[in-house]
C-alpha cells in the first residue's frame, strides 16, 4: 500500500464511531483516508455524517437478496469500485461472510461494545450489565466468520459502578470505543502489528 490507506466504514444507525473515525483521519498525519460511506439503511444518520464531512456515501439495502453471500457480493463490488483497502463496521448490522473476508484478508475490523470473547452478539453492553460484570468495557477485532470471534487489536476496560444504569454504563463505553477505534485503525494502516495465531502482537 502506498500513501494513505483508503478505508471504508459499514453503518446502520447514528454513526458516533464512524463520526470518531473520521474526526482522526482528518488529520494530516493519519495513516488513512475515509473514501466511502455505506449503509444498508437509507435513513441512518450516519449518512448525514458523511455527507457533512464530504465523504462519498452509498446506500445498499439488504432487502432484495436471497443469500447473505449475494449481498456480500455487491458490497465488494462497490468497495472495489472505490479502491478500498480496509473495511471498518461500525454498527453495521449485517452479519458478513467469506464472500466479503476474502475479498479483504485480515482487512475487516469490526468495534463490539464489550470485553470479548465476553459478551459476542448484539447487546453486549446489556449482557455485561445483567451478567453483574465489575467490569465491562469494548474490542476492536478484526472480523473473521464468526460472530465477535477474530483477533482482538485493542481492549479498553471501563468499571461498572454500582450506581450504574445500562445507560449510564453504554455512555462511557463509547466514550472508550472514539478513542480506540481510531488508535487501532491507525496500527492496522501502518501495517505495525503481526498475527502470532490468533494473538495480534503490535510491533
Ligand atoms: C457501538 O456500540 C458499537 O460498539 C456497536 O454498535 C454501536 C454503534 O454505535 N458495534 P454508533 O453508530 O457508532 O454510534
Amino acid at each position: 500500500m502506498s500513501g494513505r490507506v483508503r478505508f471504508a466504514v459499514l453503518v446502520s444507525g447514528g454513526g458516533s464511531n464512524l463520526q470518531a473515525l473520521l474526526d482522526a483521519s482528518s488529520a494530516p498525519d493519519f495513516p488513512a483516508q475515509c473514501v466511502l460511506v455505506l449503509s444498508n439503511v437509507p435513513t441512518a444518520f450516519a449518512l448525514t455524517r458523511a455527507q457533512q464531512a464530504s465523504i462519498p456515501t452509498a446506500v445498499l439495502p439488504h432487502g432484495g437478496y436471497a443469500r447473505r453471500e449475494d449481498y456480500d457480493a455487491a458490497l465488494v463490488e462497490i468497495l472495489k469500485a472505490h479502491q478500498v483497502e480496509l473495511v471498518c463496521l461500525a454498527g453495521f448490522t449485517r452479519i458478513i461472510t467469506g464472500t466479503l473476508l476474502r475479498a479483504f484478508p485480515r482487512g475487516v475490523l469490526n468495534i463490539h461494545p464489550a470485553l470479548l470473547p465476553a459478551f459476542p452478539g448484539m447487546h453486549g453492553v446489556r449482557q455485561a450489565f445483567l451478567h453483574g460484570a465489575k467490569v465491562a468495557g469494548c474490542t476492536v477485532h478484526f472480523v473473521d466468520e464468526g460472530t465477535d470471534t477474530g483477533p482482538i487489536l485493542a481492549q479498553a476496560a471501563v468499571p461498572v459502578l454500582d450506581t450504574d444504569t445500562e445507560e449510564t454504563l453504554a455512555a462511557r463505553i463509547l466514550e472508550q470505543e472514539h478513542r480506540l477505534y481510531p488508535q487501532a485503525l491507525r496500527t492496522v494502516a501502518e501495517r505495525r502489528f503481526t498475527l502470532e495465531g490468533r494473538r495480534v502482537i503490535l510491533t
